[in-house]
């Protein structure tokens, strides 16, 4: 199946369901695996007591707008920002994705931090509202499928992370995974032919730039769970599924990381994703995108319109 181009989200037949006894096999490899129940989390200094009030202590706080990276847009609706979300592990209808997440359990939680670093380590929950200075940024946000929003997150660079790993000369790449619990999320059994769990990655360059956002909160409040709570990568110049939700691990590798969209279609879902209206995608053009809540139809721009920040990352490409 991984070969057969997915549609992007939406319209997948009932025959994908998977049958309970395959299920369950899978599931099992998972679990040996590690990736289902706390297995690779064993072993790691850990920073923040568990278990942790998560909605009170990010609530609490009142972080302070940065307004260096203010765009000119104006601030997309919260209503339309909450619930019209991307998170296949629910649902791949958008407009459902709120209704379906709510025994997704997101305390406790624990983000491992590993792989090729001097100092692995595991972040509990309390740690990603205490551990890092937090603040507000507005983002313009574009998703792959032309559609964008501009919304104010709340959290703190990936840089910090980073820092406090170490990462080792021989590392390149960041790859991150998404919790993988499908007793709480509908959508990994309708969705049983992909690879689970959603994972994706970035250069350790991008990872480490400034722009480059872990994000707890949304609109000065806890982020909600349908747009991936209690944390999530928000990667502004590139389209919106490198920003993966729900992040329990971060791992530090040598070699470019396989992610969910890459192996299942790499055509269309290419590791790099920076926005470029100039390059369609092979079933529609990215030219223009349509906000979210207003339809207004915009222009697309290069990087999504952070090219004086990071179009040094990419000296061969021109916008
Ligand atoms: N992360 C996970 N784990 N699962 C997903 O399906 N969808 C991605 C990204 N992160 C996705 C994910 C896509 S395609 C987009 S456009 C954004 O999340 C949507 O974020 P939002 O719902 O907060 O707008």
């Amino acid at each position: 199946m991984a070969s057969v181009l997915p549609r992007p989200f939406w319209h997948l037949p009932d025959a994908t369901v998977t049958p309970e006894h395959l299920f369950h096999s899978r599931r099992d490899f998972l679990k040996s695996m590690g990736f289902i129940g706390g297995g690779i989390t064993a072993g790691f200094p850990l920073i923040g007591a568990e278990p942790t009030p998560l909605l009170p202590s990010l609530a609490n706080s009142k972080p302070k707008r940065n307004p260096d990276f203010d765009p000119k847009d104006p601030l997309s609706s919260e209503s339309a920002a909450i619930s019209y979300n991307n998170f296949c592990e629910f649902s791949t209808t958008k407009t459902r994705v709120r209704e379906l997440v709510g025994s997704f359990r997101i305390d406790p939680w624990t983000v491992l931090v590993d792989g090729l670093c001097e100092a692995p380590f595991k972040l509990a929950l309390a740690a990603l509202a205490t551990a890092f200075p937090v603040e507000e940024r507005v983002y313009r946000f574009r998703c792959v499928e032309a559609w964008s929003m501009v919304v104010p997150w709340t959290g703190f660079q990936l840089s910090k992370i980073i820092e406090k790993a170490k990462p080792k000369s021989e590392a390149k790449f960041v790859s991150f995974t998404t919790a993988l619990r499908p007793e709480e999320m509908p959508g990994v059994r309708r969705l049983a032919d992909y690879p689970w769990p959603y994972t994706e990655g970035l250069r350790l360059d991008e990872a480490l730039h400034p722009l480059t956002f872990m994000a707890t909160g949304l609109y000065g409040k806890p982020l909600p769970k349908q747009n991936g709570a209690p944390v999530r990568l928000v990667v502004p110049w590139k389209y919106g599924y490198k920003s993966i939700k729900s992040v329990v691990r971060i791992e530090f590798t040598s070699k470019q990381p396989s992610t969910l969209w890459e192996t299942l279609s790499p055509v269309e879902y290419p590791f790099e994703s920076n926005v470029d209206p100039k390059i369609s995608h092979p079933r529609w053009s990215q030219a223009s995108e349509r906000r979210v809540d207003t339809g207004d139809r915009v222009s697309t721009q290069y990087l999504n319109g952070y090219a004086d920040l990071v179009g040094s990352l990419y000296p061969n490409r021109k916008g």
